[in-house]
């Protein structure tokens, strides 16, 4: 079978997990392609007895936990090396074999000063922060697109890394030491830090593009799986306000080497109502008790940082533009189990901009800044659905506000879970075969 590609469609934290299960042992790769350890996830993992693990992952690919799953970092990941290994030796601990790990040799690292710089610049640029994860995405991509980046395959020529550091560090250090009044860097301890896990690395790094195009053509089927999402896309998304690479569909082509003729399926997750972590626009935001019975209900605090998550109403206007610059064939829609007890669910159907109607995402920062939601209020339902299963147990109110989503968006929605757990799911259509 095919490669598919795995994207968020709103803010990130949409629940990526529920589509990674059901696909589970059908999938023979699972590709990170862009981000690094700014995403996480927890998978929660049923055992033979009965008890649940909980593991919380963010920069391997959910797939390590999958027996028979080769996992992959592919070339568009930047790598924070001491969470990788920190995460494998925590995997190893509790019996879980990570050897199956591949990684590109073209992907980039992320060195310590490029930690320092994420949080000095966040707290320089003051009411005009980011609120970024302060994991040194931002300045490792930035370095990328200068060309003063270090890649994986740097660590095995000492000589080449060394030179390549202390370019860096020429500018770095202007800027630590000039700029944020932060102490200068020597090459000799950033060589040495990067280099202590060189050996560990030598037998995962491969050319993760030639692998992936070689299991294609043996009809193995690949998952690109995006960090973060759709409206955090440093090109699509609400920039300035975004993370530092590609989250969607076409991210994959760039990111793992996988032209774009060889995807075949493009499953977008989109919550229920909507999350977002971090600075920016958020036009049905809810600053209310409203939002706080969505922050509780749904349990939305940060997996990687532990943050609050700010909480609104679901919006298809930003579904339908998450439909239209990933080319969704399917939408997994989460959570609506959160959404039970409401007397009213509003739906958010298009904007305004100082008197003018928007039915698509405005192109300029300044009028999506302004935009207030124009809201359709649909009947709500009482009715516990986390035992559903299928789509007729579902009550008709919940059933319409699906129906109505997907009439906005545009887009069959496939899936449908109903709680936190594995089999908590509607399947209304198989996410590979229908
Ligand atoms: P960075 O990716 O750390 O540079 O942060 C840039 C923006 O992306 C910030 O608003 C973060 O909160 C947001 N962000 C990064 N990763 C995630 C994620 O996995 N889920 C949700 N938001 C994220």
């Amino acid at each position: 079978m095919p490669a598919i590609v795995l994207v968020g469609a709103q803010w990130g934290d949409e629940g990526k997990g529920k589509a990674t299960d059901l696909l589970g042992s059908r999938i023979d790769y699972v590709v990170k392609f862009n981000g690094g350890n700014n995403a996480g996830h927890t998978v929660v993992i049923e055992q033979p007895d009965g008890s649940r693990e909980k593991y919380a992952l963010h920069l391997l690919p959910s797939g390590i936990l999958t027996e028979g799953v080769t996992p992959v970092i592919a070339n568009g990941v930047v790598i924070d090396l001491g969470v990788l290994f920190e995460e494998i030796d925590g995997l190893n601990a509790r019996g879980i074999d990570t050897s199956r790990l591949q990684i590109s040799g073209n992907a980039h690292v992320i060195p310590s000063y490029n930690r320092v710089l994420d949080k000095v610049t966040e707290r320089f640029l003051g009411s005009r922060k980011i609120g970024t994860t302060g994991r040194g995405i931002g300045p490792t991509y930035a370095d990328k697109m200068n060309r003063i980046g270090i890649r994986v395959q740097d660590l095995f020529d000492p000589s080449i890394l060394r030179q390549k550091v202390g370019a860096a560090l020429d500018v770095k250090n202007e800027l630590l030491v000039k700029m944020y009044n932060r102490r200068a860097v020597e090459v000799d301890e950033v060589v040495e830090d990067l280099l202590q896990y060189v050996e560990r690395l030598r037998p995962m790094v491969v050319d993760s593009s030639l692998e992936l195009s070689k299991a294609l053509d043996r009809g193995d089927t690949v998952l690109c799986e995006a960090g973060q999402a759709t409206l955090l896309d440093v090109d699509h998304g609400t920039y300035p306000y975004v993370t530092s690479s590609n989250a969607i569909s076409a991210g994959a082509c760039t990111g793992a080497g996988i032209p774009p003729t060889r995807i075949d399926r493009v499953i977008a997750i989109i919550k229920a109502y909507t999350t977002r972590v971090g600075e920016g626009p958020f036009p049905t935001e809810l600053l209310d008790d409203k939002g706080e019975f969505l922050r509780k209900q749904g349990a939305e605090f940060g997996t990687t940082t532990g943050r609050p998550r700010r909480c609104g109403w679901v919006d298809t206007v930003i579904g339908r533009y998450a439909n239209r610059v990933n080319g969704v064939t399917d939408f997994v829609l989460t959570k609506l189990d959160v959404l039970t007890g409401l007397e009213t669910v509003p739906v958010c159907v298009a904007y305004e901009v100082d008197g003018e109607r928007f039915d698509e995402m405005p192109m300029s920062q300044s009028d999506f800044h302004h935009a207030t939601p124009v809201y359709e209020e649909l009947p709500g339902w009482f009715e516990d659905i986390s035992h559903c299963r299928t789509w007729e147990e579902l009550p008709e109110n919940c059933r319409a506000y699906v129906e109505f989503v997907e009439q906005q968006i545009g887009a069959r929605i496939s899936v449908i879970g109903v709680g936190p757990g594995r089999d908590e799911v509607i399947v209304r259509h198989d996410l590979l075969h229908d």
